[in-house]
């Protein structure tokens, strides 16, 4: 990391504001991020509660710093006065690097990548936080792909330090080093990665989740799955894990993963967590997944 640091110290366009697109749990996340280590951030929606929800994720984190005692009322006034809400695309003409973080979904990101590059200047940076989808193919349409690449955050982001720097075919190395430098500044760890469905993690992460799935299937229930997985070592289980992430950004990914790898991703059989996300439940943020929420973290289901 301090390699790579070096060389994107160097080849690194300087980033003084950023813009996150989508104020979902990541979006609210990547704001916080930026803004509790000092950059100033516009957060943008499409929609006023969307927005709240952001705020929200940004405030919550920001009350756990100072509920531990390591931040005091007026720095997270500061932090929060740090983060712009918008639902236009005020001050884009002013920002270094963009990180969009809208729905797990081709089509909108294209067009939400299209529309936003027309309002940025030309020096700036375009990343995307897609956790599967290739950089490559989101570049197609862009003016200027050449300062576009991936920028992939993990949930929750305040604790979760691996970012994914993804290299598109048209990628430069400033697009590249400056992405790796803002995730520096953010205290983050970049990795540089190659681009392919799912890049590293997910390419890992994903075959754990079909095993998951197999033994969901021949009838384990999830719960003990996730009991064994904690004992094992591991911070939660993996249908705890899947409603962190979402289950629409799991069913998502794993649509990706399918058609990317179709001989070492393909199912068997339907995958339980594309069952119950057709049964309205998207994990935490809705309240409902494998376990229920509405009475607070991690309730037992019946
Ligand atoms: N936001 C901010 N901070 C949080 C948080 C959140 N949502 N949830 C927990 N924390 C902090 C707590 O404040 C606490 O901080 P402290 O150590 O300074 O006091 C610390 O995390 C530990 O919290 P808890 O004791 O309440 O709970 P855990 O011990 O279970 O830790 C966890 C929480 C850090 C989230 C841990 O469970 C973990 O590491 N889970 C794995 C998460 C993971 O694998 N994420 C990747 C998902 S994959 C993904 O995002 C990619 C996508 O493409 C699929």
């Amino acid at each position: 990391v301090k390699q790579v640091g070096k060389q994107a110290a160097k080849a690194a366009r300087p980033v003084d504001k950023l813009a996150v697109l989508g104020a979902g749990i990541m979006g609210g996340g990547i704001a916080y991020q930026a803004a509790v280590t000092g950059t100033p951030v516009i957060l943008k929606d499409i929609r006023q509660e969307a927005l709240e929800l952001g705020i929200d994720t940004a405030t919550k984190a920001l009350d756990r710093q100072v509920a531990k005692g390591k931040m005091d009322e007026s720095t997270k006034k500061d932090c929060l006065n740090l983060i712009e809400p918008t639902l236009e695309f005020d001050g884009f003409d002013r920002v270094g690097l963009v990180v969009e973080a809208v729905v797990e979904n081709e089509k909108i990101k294209h067009a939400v990548l299209t529309e936003t590059e027309s309002k940025l200047p030309s020096e700036a940076i375009l990343t995307s936080n897609t956790s599967t989808i290739s950089i490559t193919s989101l570049a197609q349409g862009l003016q200027r792909p050449e300062n576009f690449c991936g920028m992939h955050f993990f949930n929750p982001v305040p604790m979760m330090p691996l970012v994914e720097v993804i290299r598109g075919e048209k990628s430069s190395e400033t697009a590249v080093a400056t992405a790796v430098a803002c995730a520096l500044k953010m205290g983050k760890t970049p990795i540089v990665v190659n681009d392919c469905p799912g890049f590293l993690v997910n390419r890992v992460l994903f075959p754990y989740f079909n095993a998951f799935n197999r033994l969901l299937h021949d009838g384990v229930d999830f719960q003990r799955i996730d009991r064994v997985m904690e004992a094992f070592g591991w911070p939660m289980g993996p249908a705890y894990l899947a409603d962190v992430v979402g289950l629409d950004t799991m069913v998502h990914a794993d649509e990706v993963l399918q058609a990317g790898y179709p001989e070492r991703m393909g199912h068997d059989h339907k995958p339980i967590i594309e069952e119950l996300l057709e049964q309205g439940a998207l994990g935490q943020k809705n309240g409902r997944g494998f376990y229920d929420y509405s009475n607070g973290p991690r309730n037992k289901q019946a």
